[in-house]
């Protein structure tokens, strides 16, 4: 007997539409809880909602990362990178990234992005009063071209090259670009691939010290096996941290109570303590899990698997839609409400399994240096009225602009705890 197609009611937006791409979670709630292995009829896609059965796609081998992200545009000229590769030669191109994003790469850099992150602020308070930063433009960017930029090794004065060329390969975060983006796309990962082995060379010559020159000079990676994983790196790392900012201020500005709860923490510099750092970083983990820049990611299924919430036939194209499985009930309480002591928290914003992001700790770090800094130095800060302008693109989930108002002028002398009243 064969069972008739679920259907989303008419009344939710499918989340791929372009309402839908605003806003998905109802249309994914609604999934998780009456079909949480659906078959989309109009994109042939799996959508895997639930959590448990994510984390399943996300780890069991039966699921192709290497067949599921075959269609993502990329640099033709490079070999495949550890995203699109599986076990075991996925551990090989896997092992030296270590040199890279590891925890005594992040270390190292700690101290420099702790006072890049402070000039960036110094740089927002010297605003005019009456101007609105874009969080996504104004804070969201910079931070994460910092980060490259100390990880990479690069001159400050190589910032804005090297973050058009990764905004412009980020096109290829979105595996559903229609055909002439994704071209772009290519063109874009060719140039970023150029500029980096040239960045290489220089520091294979004696530039500077960063992590991107010990991860360089590894012999266990072929040359452009290296390129293909610092070309998935910035691909896949740079706007997804550079967007974590407006979608985590979005969630956090409404919420007084939470803003001066992660402004009272410490920072998470490395120097001179952690006390605070833990709170920080958890808040970090929540304001993720609220709206994950990666929304879902792809699988193809070897074989006919049996999940929880449905079964897959073998060659199945899989979505483990990370962000309906953050907000399942069975596993967080208030799943849609922001508890920034969250803990613990099991979310998929970093995905999980082999493929768990390699920067996790780095992405932590950098956040939650940033965000109590920031709530520090601006403790009134608001965002903007209204429907959040989120944009129609489907990988990453991004805010479009999300204009803040900074507070009153000189805010930053004050105690965050009596600066501002509470509306929460
Ligand atoms: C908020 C920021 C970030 C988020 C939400 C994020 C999320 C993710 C997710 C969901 C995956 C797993 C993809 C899959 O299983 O198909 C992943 C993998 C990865 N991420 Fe991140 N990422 C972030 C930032 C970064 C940064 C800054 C870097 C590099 C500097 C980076 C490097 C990587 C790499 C290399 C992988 C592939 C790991 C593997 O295949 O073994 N990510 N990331």
């Amino acid at each position: 007997m064969t069972t008739a197609p679920v259907r989303l009611p008419e009344h939710l937006d499918h989340p791929f539409s372009p309402a839908g791409r605003i806003n998905p979670h109802p249309a994914y709630r609604w999934l998780r809880t009456n079909d949480p292995v659906h078959h989309d009829a109009a994109s042939g896609l799996w959508l895997v909602t639930g959590h448990a059965d994510c984390q399943t796609v996300l780890r069991d081998p039966r699921f192709s990362a290497a067949k599921g992200q075959r269609e993502r545009a990329r640099d033709d000229a490079l070999p495949p990178s550890m995203l699109t590769t599986d076990p075991p030669d996925h551990h090989r191109l896997r092992a030296p990234g270590a040199l890279l994003l590891g925890p005594s790469a992040v270390r190292s850099v700690a101290g420099d992005l702790t006072r890049d992150v402070d000039e960036l602020l110094d740089r927002l308070g010297r605003r005019p009063a009456a101007e609105r930063p874009d969080a996504v433009a104004d804070i969201g960017r910079p931070l994460a071209t910092a980060v490259f930029g100390r990880l990479f090794g690069l001159a400050a004065a190589e910032y804005a090259r090297f973050e058009t060329l990764a905004r412009a390969a980020s096109i290829n975060l979105d595996p559903m670009v229609p055909p002439a983006r994704a071209a772009l796309g290519r063109t874009a990962a060719a140039a970023l691939t150029r500029y980096l082995d040239a960045h290489c060379a220089t520091l294979a010559r004696g530039g500077r010290a960063a992590p991107l020159a010990a991860f360089a000079a590894d012999d266990r990676l072929t040359r452009s096996e290296m390129l293909g994983v610092l070309n998935l790196a910035v691909v896949g790392g740079w706007q997804p941290l550079a967007e974590l900012v407006g979608n985590a201020l979005c969630s956090l500005l409404p919420d007084r109570a939470a803003v001066r709860r992660l402004a009272a923490g410490d920072d998470t510099s490395g120097e001179g303590g952690d006390a605070g750092g833990e709170a920080a970083r958890r808040a970090v983990d929540e304001l993720l899990r609220l709206e994950a820049p990666i929304p879902f990611t792809a699988r193809v299924t070897t074989d006919t698997v049996e999940l929880a919430g449905g079964t897959l036939p073998a060659g199945a194209r899989v979505l483990a839609v990370i962000s309906a499985a953050n907000r399942d009930p069975a596993v967080f309480a208030d799943p849609d409400e922001l508890r920034v002591d969250r803990h613990p928290n099991p979310h998929l914003a970093f995905g999980g399994g082999p493929h768990f992001c390699l920067a996790a700790q780095l992405v932590r770090q950098a956040g939650g240096l940033l965000l109590p800094r920031l709530l520090r130095r601006f403790p009134g800060m608001r965002g903007p009225h209204g429907v959040p302008d989120w944009d129609r693109c489907l990988v990453p989930r991004r805010l479009r602009v999300f204009p803040v108002d900074l507070g009153v002028p000189g805010a930053d002398d004050k105690d965050p705890g009596t600066a501002e009243e509470d509306h929460g």
